[in-house]
């Protein structure tokens, strides 16, 4: 049987971004990643870490190239100073992002931003 084609989970093509007034953070980025493949961001403070991550989460639409996730890939968010619930310890509040991992699912409104996808064929 002949193998399938690579499908990538997240995949971006000419990636450029330049905050409005500011400076360019990325020119032209091309990255494909794997599905269950665990990537690490790298970088100095400023570098563009958090850049990079809104965007894949589809919060940050202001950019010319591509970056798109597999039609139908879950897109999770958990943001870098997050509000906390003091009602929940710290398992319980990293849970709450994440509504699959939930152990007391019913009793915790989910916080993690979810980004819906479309079907791109
Ligand atoms: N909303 C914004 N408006 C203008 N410039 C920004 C904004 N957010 C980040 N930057 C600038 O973009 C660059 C990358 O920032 P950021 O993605 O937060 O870096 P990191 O997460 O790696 O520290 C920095 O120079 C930062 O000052
Ligand atoms: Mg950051």
């Amino acid at each position: 049987m002949a193998q399938q084609p690579a499908q990538y989970i997240f995949a971006m093509q000419g990636l450029t971004k330049a905050y409005p007034g500011g400076k360019k953070v990325f020119e032209n980025i091309w990255l494909s990643f794997f599905p269950d493949a665990k990537i690490g961001v790298v970088g100095v403070n400023g570098s563009g870490k958090s850049t990079l991550l809104k965007i894949m989460a589809g919060l940050d639409k202001d950019f010319t190239g591509e970056a798109k996730p597999m039609a139908g890939t879950k897109m999770g968010y958990l943001e870098q100073e997050p509000q906390l619930d003091p009602a929940l310890n710290v398992r319980e509040n990293v849970e709450s992002w994440c509504e699959e991992k939930s152990s007391s699912r019913a009793s915790m409104k989910s916080r993690w931003r979810w980004v819906k996808t479309t079907p791109t064929s």
